[in-house]
Order: C-alpha cells, then structure tokens, then sequence
C-alpha cells in the first residue's frame, strides 16, 4: 500500500518538449507563447526590451536587436526552430544562421518573399499571379514617369521594412511624389512605385505549410484598414462566390509550396469592382488576419504556426460558428480616464461572449493594443458587437449611446 514505484512515475522532463525561438518580441510573439503553453512547450523570443508584449510572459527571454547577429546566435542556441514575429531581419544573418546549422523556418529564400516587396513582385510576376502594375524607383523621375502612365495617385512603397502601413505614400500628383521620392532615396530607403488599384475590398488567405509539406488552408476573409492598418476582419469573407473562395486558398496554398513557405502566411490580396484577385503583398508569420482563428476556429494560427515550423501534423481549421469578427483595439486619440482594468469589466459585464485578448501594451493613438473576437451568425450583427466591444475597450465609449452610469 502507499508508494506508487518508481517506475510508474515520471516527472515533467520539459527537455524532451522542443523549444521555439520566435525573433521579435510583440504581440504575435506573446500569442505563440500563449500557444506553446498548450503543447507544453516554451517559447523563447528575442525581444528589443524587458516589457515587450512577449518579454512579459514568457521566462525565455534573450534581450537583443534582430539586426545584431550575436544577438541571434545566442537566441537560436538549443532550440529546435527560429521563427519570427516580423519580417526585419537582415537576410544576410539568416543566411549565416543556416550555415552555422540553426533550423530557421521559414528558410531565408522563401522569407525574402515577405521582406522584400520588389522581389515578391517580380517573382509573383514571373509565376504569372495577378499584381499591380508596379516599377522599381531610383530617381525621383522614376515614379513621375510611372505615374503619368499609370495614372494619379499612385502608390509608392519602402521595399523593406514597412508595417501598419509606414512606408506606404499615395502621392496625388507628380510634384508630391518627386517630394517623397527625394525625401525617401536622400534617407537611404529602396522603393518601388505601383498603380493604385480600385478596391472593392481587401482579403486575406492564410494557410500553414510544415516543411514536410502538408498544408492546411483556412477560409478567406475580408479585412477592413483604416489609415492603413487592418481594423476589422470578417471570417469567412462575407459574399465571396464559392469560386472565388476556392481561387484564393489555392493560389495561397500554391504559392507556399513553389516558394518553400513554412510556418503560417498571409496572402493579402486586392479585391477589384470586377472581382478579379490582385496579390497585395505575403506575410509568413502569424498575421493580423488569422486573429479571428484563436477563438474561431478549431486550430488557431499560433498552434498551427507551431505545429507547422516544428513539422508536426496540422490542425483542422474549420471555423466553429458560421461567422466570426474580429476588431483591433486601436489606441484612442487621448488614451480615457477609466483604467483599462475597469473597461473589461465593464464590457465583460454587458458581452459576456466577448473574447478579448489584450498585448500589455501602452496606449497611443492608433496603437494596435488587443482584439476582440465574437463568434455568430448573422455579420451585421456580429462585427456590430466586435466594432462596438473595441472602441469600448479603447476608448471608453459605447457607440450605442449605452451609458452604465444610467
Ligand atoms: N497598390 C495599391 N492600391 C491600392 N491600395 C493599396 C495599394 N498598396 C497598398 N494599398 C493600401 O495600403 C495598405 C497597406 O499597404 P501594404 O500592405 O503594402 O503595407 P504594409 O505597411 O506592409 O502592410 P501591413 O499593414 O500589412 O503591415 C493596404 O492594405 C491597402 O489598403
Ligand atoms: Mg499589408
């Protein structure tokens, strides 16, 4: 009676569960942590600072610069794959990683995709996929010319190193662009020029591809920028003809497999008046439009990143209710009086089916600070309740005119 033996015991041995290493301490990096857990695993993230949103949570944290190699040599030391939350690191030092052994995933040559927008262009291009007209520019001169052809406003874009829509101008005339151009080319940037397409609205197809080479492939949604970041997302994309639907995901699942994609990716694409599809640009990462999935879906896009670069098999991403919305909570133009303790029981008080997420981030105007996710049936409905749920959350305001006070 009483002891169990020895043998049929045995402690965690958190050595035999592989660690991750994910470069880049935001928001996706502290939602792979949230994953990891899950799988018994860590998640180890090179951060910029000790209160980045992933710096908070998890124990694993190598204090560095992605653009400093040391840095990366000692985050990668012992994990079983090097991931990222963005797409800066210099691809040289990918590259040198490779060569000393590290297990980066996605591989530099299929990465380069996502950091660089001309090379994705012209590949994209050569692969005869649908993108904007585009011209790579050098001189000021090269965007007039391009503009006068293809018409103003046009786009111009930094070739690396953009988000959130920095690094995106839409001069209106020539005398505006050659500004910009100058401004940009004096400061040491690379740009391109590209038409700006009429947009009916924005998509986006994510799939995850493990280097095995299996694939899984969620539904295509809307996505919704303000100022040039993504708001809202709509799961599925309400109205997109079965057809269409199925065009997106194979275009993303195939163009994962021709560039060597692992890990989770986002195909932005442009949805034109005439329904024709225009690749925007690919991001191989978790992604802003797979939030929805965390709560939406059976597999959400941070296990399946996981899963994917440690080529395990992937999830099943069937959605778990007819229509989910997401809605970023943006930091308000002057952050509210009410602590953000006090809003999230006030919003979990009126929504109780509310699904937050919030990235212990300070707020600033126009921040991406937390999500909201609610799950539904009808889309006016349920992005009505996300928008309303998330402005709440930013701004202490209902947009309903609801008072609690009353
Ligand atoms: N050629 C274009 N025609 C029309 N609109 C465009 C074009 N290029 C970009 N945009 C608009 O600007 C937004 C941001 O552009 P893009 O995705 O290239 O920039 P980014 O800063 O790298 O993106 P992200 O916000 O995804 O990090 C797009 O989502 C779209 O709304
Ligand atoms: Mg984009």
């Amino acid at each position: 009676m009483g002891a169990v033996s020895e043998s049929s015991t045995r402690p965690f041995d958190s050595s035999v569960m592989p660690t991750v290493t994910m470069v880049g301490g935001g928001q996706l990096a502290r939602m792979t942590h949230q994953a990891a857990i899950a799988l018994g695993q860590r998640l180890r993230v090179l951060a910029e600072r000790p209160d980045d949103p992933a710096a908070q949570v998890t124990p694993e944290v190598v204090l560095g610069s992605h653009t400093d190699l040391a840095a990366l040599r000692k985050a990668a030391v012992g994990s079983h794959a090097l991931t990222f939350d963005h797409e800066h690191v210099p691809t040289e030092h990918l590259h040198a990683l490779v060569a000393e052994g590290v297990n980066v995933q996605p591989p530099p040559r299929a990465l380069v995709y996502a950091q660089d927008k001309l090379a994705m262009r012209r590949r994209l291009a050569e692969l005869n996929i649908p993108v904007p007209a585009f011209v790579p520019v050098e001189s000021p001169a090269d965007v007039v010319a391009f503009g006068d052809e293809h018409g103003w406003p046009c786009v111009l874009k930094t070739v690396r190193g953009g988000y959130d829509g920095r690094g995106v101008w839409m001069p209106e005339s020539a005398a505006e662009a050659e500004s910009i151009a100058r401004d940009q080319l004096a400061g040491g940037a690379t740009l391109l020029a590209e038409q700006r397409v009429e947009l009916r609205r924005e998509l986006s197809a994510m799939v995850a591809r493990s280097p095995f080479g299996q694939a899984a492939a969620w539904p295509v949604v809307e996505t919704v920028q303000r100022k040039g970041q993504c708001a809202v997302v709509i799961a599925p994309a309400p109205d997109l003809s079965d057809d269409s639907a199925a065009a997106a995901s194979a275009l993303a699942l195939g163009l994962a497999a021709e560039l060597g994609v692992t890990g989770a990716m986002a195909v932005e694409l442009f949805e034109t008046p005439a329904g024709e599809l225009l690749v925007n640009e690919l991001a191989m990462r978790p992604h802003n439009s797979g939030h929805w999935s965390m709560d939406g879906a059976v597999t959400g896009q941070f296990e399946q990143h996981l899963r994917a670069v440690l080529d395990y098999p992937l999830g099943d991403t069937t959605p778990l209710a007819p229509v989910t919305v997401m809605a970023n909570i943006l930091g308000a133009p002057e952050a509210p009086a009410m602590s953000m303790d006090e809003r999230l029981h006030h919003l979990f008080a009126r929504m109780p089916e509310a699904r937050v997420h919030l990235y212990g981030k300070g707020e600033r105007p126009d921040r991406k600070i937390g999500h909201v996710n609610i799950l539904g049936d009808d889309v006016a409905v349920v992005r009505e309740k996300a928008e309303r749920a998330a402005q709440w959350m930013s701004h202490a305001v209902w947009t309903d005119g609801w008072d609690p006070h009353e």
